[in-house]
């Protein structure tokens, strides 16, 4: 089988940042499989699509024309990974991930990703329903109050106004979402290993799942 490692857990948790910098340190591939979430949310919107409807949203999400492209993503000729970034798609995402058509919709197009040399995927539940015979899985945790000072500092970074509050209220309502779902929970596989990074540098986190795979 390919090599690959799963790396699941919380919003803000820095799976983006540590799926990236395993991969670039391994010369393998990633799949941000949150944003093939938000692309599908961005096409509901795009198209005029009731966003209640789970069948069209699946149907918008089996027909995303989509390339990942260094770190471009090309939606019918547009780039649009700053779009998917937004709030408002962030959070129509959040809500559409709880339908199972959409779910079974954007299975095959994440297994897909899984080619040589090999593969490091980022999402909620990448080792547990996508790629359930990944030889590591990392579930990737921090407190919430971390990841709400993380996603701030972000922000500001970026440019945007934040208030810690408003995150970390908003994170808390992603966690309940996410963990509560009935289709595909956030949870970590039996099997996968916790890594908890409230205390723990970018560097010393990458390390640790590097180790983990070396051992
Ligand atoms: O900003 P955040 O970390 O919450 O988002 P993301 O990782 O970009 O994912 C966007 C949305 O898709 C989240 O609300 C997740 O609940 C959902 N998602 C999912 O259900 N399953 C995945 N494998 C990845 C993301």
């Amino acid at each position: 089988a390919i090599p690959m490692i799963t790396i699941d857990g919380p919003t803000a948790s820095g799976k983006g940042t540590i799926a990236h910098r395993v991969a670039q340190a391994l010369g393998w591939s990633v799949l941000d499989s949150g944003a093939l979430y938000r692309l599908a949310a961005l096409a509901v919107l795009d198209g005029g699509i009731d966003p209640g409807d789970e069948a069209a949203v699946a149907r918008a999400a089996q027909d995303l024309d989509v390339r990942f492209d260094a770190g471009c993503i090309w939606m019918g000729g547009v780039d649009v990974a700053a779009r998917i970034r937004e709030e408002q798609v962030g959070n129509l995402a959040s809500k559409i991930a709880a339908y199972a058509p959409l779910r079974q919709a954007l299975l095959d197009r994440q297994r897909a990703f899984r080619r040589a040399p090999g593969l490091v995927a980022d999402g909620r539940d990448m080792g547990t329903v996508v790629f359930p015979d990944a030889p590591l899985k990392i579930f990737l945790v921090a407190d919430v109050q971390a990841r709400a000072q993380r996603r701030c500092k972000q922000l500001k970074e970026k440019g945007f106004s934040a208030n810690l509050a408003d995150l970390l209220q908003d994170m808390r309502e992603r966690d309940a979402r996410d963990r509560n779902r009935a289709n595909a929970p956030l949870a970590a596989a039996p099997d996968a290993r916790t890594i908890d990074s409230s205390n723990l540098s970018v560097d010393a986190t990458v390390k640790q799942v590097l180790d983990l795979w070396s051992s």
